[in-house]
Formats: C-alpha cells, structure tokens, sequence
C-alpha cells in the first residue's frame, strides 16, 4: 500500500506553514477550519467527521435523545465540503434493543457522506452484538484511506459475569450500563483481537499514519466508571512501532485530550448527555469541560471533526453546541492542561 511519511512535530513546526482560515457557515453550525499544508508534503490533506453515544430509546419510550441524534446529523450534512467520511462512536442504543438499532440505523442513513460504524457496550450486551453485526456489519476491521491505515476496535469485551448467575439479557445489559458497579468488569480489547491487531499492522510500514478508533479510551483513566481499558498498555505496546499513532474513542462524553508515547487521545463528545469528569484519575494533559446546563439537552453535547494534515497528523475540532468550535491541533496537545481550557469555549450562536 501507498504509505506516507510522518514527520516529527518540531519538523513540522519548521517546514509546514498551516493557514488555518475559520468560516461559520450559514447552512449549519460547524464552523470549517481548512487546512492548508505547505505544497511540497506528499498526499492529500482530507476531513473526517465524528458523531457518537446517542444512547437511542425507541421512540415510543422517549425521543429527547432522537432529537438530539437529528441535530448531529444536521451538523454533518451541513458540513461544505462534505467530510470524506464519518465515523459513529458506539453507543447508538441505550438499551441495545433491536427496535433501538433500527431506529439509530434510519436516522443515520439521513446522513449523505459514507459512514463507518464502530460498537459501544450498550450496544452490544443485550444481545452479544447479534442485531448490530446483522445491521452494521463487522465490529472489527481496518481500511486504508489516502495513504492513512484506519483501525477500528471492539474494545468492550469483558469476560463472562452473566452465565453463572444466569442473567437474563436485560440484566447482563444493565449490568453493563451502570456506573460505580462494586461487581463490575473492566473493558478489554481481549488477546484474540490484539492477535487480530498485529497481524493487521504486520503489513504496515511504521512510517504510516495509523489511526485507531475504539469506543473506550485506549488509556487507563477511571476504572469504577469503566473510563478505562485493562489491557491499554498492551494495545498501546503493539501500537509503538509507528511513528505516529491517532487514537479516537467515544464513551466518556467530554472533551478528552491525552498523550501517550507516540500516541494521541482524542475523546469525543457525546450527542445525548455530557459525563461529569472523574473524581480523580484524569490525567495531567486533560483539558476540563464547561459544565452542561441541567435544563438544556443540548448543552455539554455536540460533534467533531478532524482534520487528517498531508503529514498524517490530525487536528480535532470540538464542535460543542451552543459554543463557538474549537480546533485543537496535534501540537497543542501535549501542552493543554486542564486549567488552561476553562473558558476556552466562548459562547456561540444560540441553536
Ligand atoms: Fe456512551
Ligand atoms: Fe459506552
């Protein structure tokens, strides 16, 4: 495959030269920040978008996080020029119900650019992932895009709590949705699928842009919450030979940046609810979100956008409703704390 060479950040710093020019377009409230890199990097510069955790109810239960979920989709079609694809997060369903699937699955065929799918546990305890896998395909695979590798993981395996006691379905699944679960399991990604993973980048040259999708964070940040993956370091271990690694999760619902290694976190915001950030465990390069208004749904929530540059780095564009956009380029990343990011959503146009 055609690969592409990655360049250290204090080369890029020197040689690229990044116009970044911010249009709030009047179809949709995405502001679009165009990368333009320096015309002697090879490969084309390209966007992809990000939508995740809408947590479905059927709609004869509940439509607030229908609501929600549509306004995402308004966002993204919105988006000019369309992104080259868009990513869902996980937890389309809340309850992992096939009526659940359906819906999420009518909505998002809304959306005009190609979309890839990835699981969340709440999509898949109800019923081991059967309806998602009939409607969405594979949970794990990989594709090349423009000379970058796409990774896309089912990172919420867990092991066996429900034969034993003889959970009903329901129950492994509410089992799986509660927070400060004294018998909890943690989220692994699991030995079978690490093979899978090196076997897949086997073919990779550790110069190529990799960029890794997985529901929950590839890191450990807080386990009662299950913000955390138990076998991250092995992940991240099998992930050291490249030079730069993008890792893009859903499932804690907040502005989440983070920087292992050779290797940048991007947690991405959640369409349904924002989750309060952990009472301890966050890490040092974490940036702290603007609390959600109780009385607004769409406060705390929102989309992304990224942009993947000619070098194979990426920039993030937090696209946080009801405050103006925020770009966050990859060599902010190590230097963001998370007192620094207090404010640093201004207020926007009213949605
Ligand atoms: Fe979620
Ligand atoms: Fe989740």
């Amino acid at each position: 495959m055609k690969t592409r060479r990655v360049q250290r950040s204090s080369s890029i710093t020197r040689r690229d030269f990044l116009k970044v020019a911010v249009s709030t377009t009047a179809l949709g409230s995405i502001g679009l920040f165009k990368m333009e890199a320096a015309a002697h990097e090879e490969g084309n510069p390209f966007t992809f978008a990000y939508v995740s955790d809408s947590h479905l109810y059927e709609r004869k239960v509940n439509e607030r996080f229908v609501r929600s979920l549509e306004k995402g989709i308004n966002d993204m079609n919105s988006l000019d020029p369309q992104p080259d694809f868009i990513l869902y997060g996980g937890d389309l369903a809340q309850l992992g119900l096939p009526g659940e699937l359906e819906l999420g699955n009518q909505i998002l065929s809304q959306l005009k650019a190609p979309v890839k799918m990835m699981v969340g546990e709440h999509d898949w305890y109800f019923d081991m992932g059967k309806k998602w896998r009939e409607l969405f395909g594979k949970d794990i695979y990989s594709f090349d895009h423009k000379g970058v590798h796409f990774v896309v993981l089912n990172s919420v395996i867990v092991e066996d709590y429900w034969t034993k006691p003889k959970m009903t379905p329901m129950e492994r699944m509410l089992f799986m949705a509660q927070l400060d679960n004294p018998n909890g399991r943690s989220f692994t990604v699991g030995k079978e699928q690490r093979e899978w993973l090196k076997e897949d980048l086997s073919k990779i040259d550790s110069s190529t842009s990799v960029i890794v999708f997985s529901h929950s964070p590839l890191y450990k940040y807080y386990k009662p919450w299950n913000f955390w993956t138990d076998d991250a370091e092995q992940v991240q271990e099998i992930l050291s030979r490249f030079d730069a690694v993008t890792v893009v999760h859903g499932h804690t619902h907040q502005v989440l940046l983070n920087q292992i290694g050779n290797i940048t976190f991007h947690g991405m915001l959640s369409t349904a609810w924002p989750w309060p950030y952990a009472p301890r465990g966050v890490p040092k390069l974490t940036i702290q979100m603007d609390r959600a208004d109780p009385f607004d749904q769409f406060d705390g929530c929102g989309d992304g956008t990224f942009d993947v540059l000619s070098s194979g780095q990426v920039n993030t564009t937090y696209n946080l409703w009801a405050r103006k956009p925020r770009l966050i380029t990859y060599e902010e990343i190590p230097r963001l704390w998370m007192t620094q990011a207090l404010g640093t959503f201004e207020p926007g146009p009213s949605y």
